[in-house]
């Protein structure tokens, strides 16, 4: 009689040569939980997403209202929404967010349950609705469509009464969320003057009724359900960014726990990654004033933002007219166009590949070169099962050097966020580190361009054996290192 030790021995040397002889494919590993929702991995690949603020403010040439300005200034007499989803699709963005309505009460649709709206305007006679021209442009380019709808309101004069403003606010939920056909991601903040009325919102009764009426949606707030804010409106993420937080921890309006927000949770037991909201003016409304940042700036909050594991919410303000400012339309076609010069080649793709191990084996299906497939999601490295610890994977250019200023490492989050420190050496000499990857992990490499013949990546902690989707070696023109500048190391 065998032991049962050696029984599962025998059997494991069976499937063994089952697997062998009729090929089937090594399964992939179990995930490490959380996981992330279809939804929210579908928000991820977005990677960056426009915000639209446009409203009274506009015309007052400020930033919060005061509830008391009259519909009559709400005049955007050249409004061509077209506009604006040109300019998004044209900065490959496939999802924009508009300001329904902002702290001030200004309603930009022709609302049931309130006279402060669009029906007060001379635009279009009262007879105009921004959101339905909104998304009606945005569904003819193929980009979805988001919302925002202040909680703070500071014109309604239920607001302060507990049960009537809530009613108020959920009645105007059910008409953004039933009147304009499929909403993506819907924008709840706890932003509110220091000043106001006491009020508590029934943010349960809320986020319930928005899944129950739009189930592909994505709920934003400082604590989820689905996305957290990043805790700065810089547009930065924290170098540690974990895409996981203990949900529990967090509430909307909260300041102490922007640190927590800004960096996630190696523990945390939701899965709820971070948004990047930034404007590319200094303020949210347009100012004619104000000009857009330059284009080196919009890089920096690209690399710390979609470079740490977070999609980016960029505001972009329509102006008095009605439309995005021809500076602002200019300065999105840098961005995507600097995006598209650094990222477009693979510096990496011809190089051969070696790795610490591989799970199942030459012919399991989860080698190195999945790394350089198109796929950075559920095509990935995995080392073998057996390995614990020293996980490395090199690529070697077949001729010469290969020469590079930034790297891209993806994880299979598919599978959950693993990663927790990695090392990058070329030839030896290590020329960057960091903490978490997530989705995707940036380094631009202080020291400006490196050469050489080898390049290995090591992942020195992880949750469990690390999944790697994607990696690849660019070169960024644009990018000049202050400091200690070794632009180039000769051998
Ligand atoms: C809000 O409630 C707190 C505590 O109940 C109270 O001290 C404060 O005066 C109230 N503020 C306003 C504006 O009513
Ligand atoms: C704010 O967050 C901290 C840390 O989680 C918590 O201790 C505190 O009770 C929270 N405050 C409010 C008002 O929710
Ligand atoms: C988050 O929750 C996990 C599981 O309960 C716990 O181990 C961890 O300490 C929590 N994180 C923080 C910062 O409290
Ligand atoms: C708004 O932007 C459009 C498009 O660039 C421009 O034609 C118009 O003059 C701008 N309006 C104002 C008030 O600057
Ligand atoms: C990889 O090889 C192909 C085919 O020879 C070539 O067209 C391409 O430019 C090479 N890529 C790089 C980054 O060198």
């Amino acid at each position: 009689m065998a032991e049962p030790n050696n029984s599962l021995h025998i059997f494991t040397f069976l499937l063994l040569l089952f697997q062998l002889a009729f090929s089937w494919k090594v399964t992939p590993p179990l995930p490490i939980l959380p996981l992330p929702s279809y939804s929210q991995l579908k928000w991820q690949q977005r990677e960056i997403i426009m915000f639209l603020h446009f409203g009274v403010n506009t015309f007052t040439d400020s930033e919060w209202g005061t509830g008391l300005e009259s519909p009559s200034i709400f005049n955007p007499t050249g409004l061509n929404a077209n506009q604006w989803a040109d300019a998004a699709a044209q900065a490959g963005v496939s999802l924009m967010i508009l300001t329904a309505k902002h702290h001030d009460g200004f309603c930009l649709w022709p609302s049931k349950y309130t006279d402060h709206s669009v029906i007060g305007s001379p635009w279009k006679n009262g007879l105009g609705d921004v959101v339905q021209e909104f998304v009606n442009a945005a569904k003819a380019r193929d980009i979805d469509a988001g919302l925002y709808l202040s909680p703070w309101d500071r014109h309604d004069k239920r607001y302060g009464h507990v049960k009537l403003y809530n009613e108020y606010y959920l009645a105007q939920l059910q008409e953004l969320l039933n009147r304009y056909g499929s909403v993506r991601e819907i924008w709840f903040d706890g932003a509110k003057g220091s000043n106001a009325p006491n009020m508590t919102y029934d943010f349960r009764e809320w986020f319930s009724m928005v899944k129950e009426l739009q189930s592909s949606i994505n709920i934003f707030s400082d604590a989820g359900p689905d996305v957290r804010w990043v805790g700065n409106e810089k547009g930065y993420a924290g170098s540690t960014c974990w895409s996981t937080i203990n949900a529990t921890s967090l509430s909307i309006g909260n300041a102490s726990t922007l640190d927590y927000l800004n960096t996630g949770d190696p523990k945390g037991t939701n899965w709820l990654p971070a948004e990047c909201d930034v404007s590319i003016r200094t303020g949210w409304f347009w100012h004619k004033s104000q000009a857009p940042k330059r284009p080196s700036e919009l890089l920096d909050i690209y690399y710390k933002s979609v470079g740490r594991n977070c999609v980016l919410l960029l505001n972009v303000p329509p102006n008095t007219t009605g439309l995005i400012s021809e500076s602002d339309v200019q300065r999105l076609k840098q961005f995507r166009g600097a995006i598209n010069t650094i990222f477009s080649t693979n510096l990496a793709e011809n190089c051969s590949l070696e790795a610490c191990s591989q799970r199942g084996g030459e012919n399991g299906g989860f080698g190195p070169k999945n790394v350089l497939d198109d796929d950075h999601l559920w095509t990935y490295w995995a080392p073998s099962e057996k390995q614990k610890e020293n996980y490395w994977i090199e690529f070697k250019p077949k001729s010469g050097k290969i020469k590079f200023n930034v790297i891209r490492i993806q994880e299979a989050i598919g599978l959950g966020q693993r990663i927790k420190k990695h090392e990058i050496y070329v030839d030896g000499i290590k020329v960057a580190r960091g903490s978490t990857v997530g989705y995707k992990r940036l380094h631009r490499l202080e020291m400006g361009v490196v050469d050489g013949f080898s390049v290995k990546i090591k992942i020195v902690k992880a949750k469990g054996i690390p999944l790697i989707s994607s990696i690849g070696l660019h070169f960024d023109p644009f990018w000049k290192p202050k400091g200690k500048v070794i632009s180039q190391r000769v051998h």
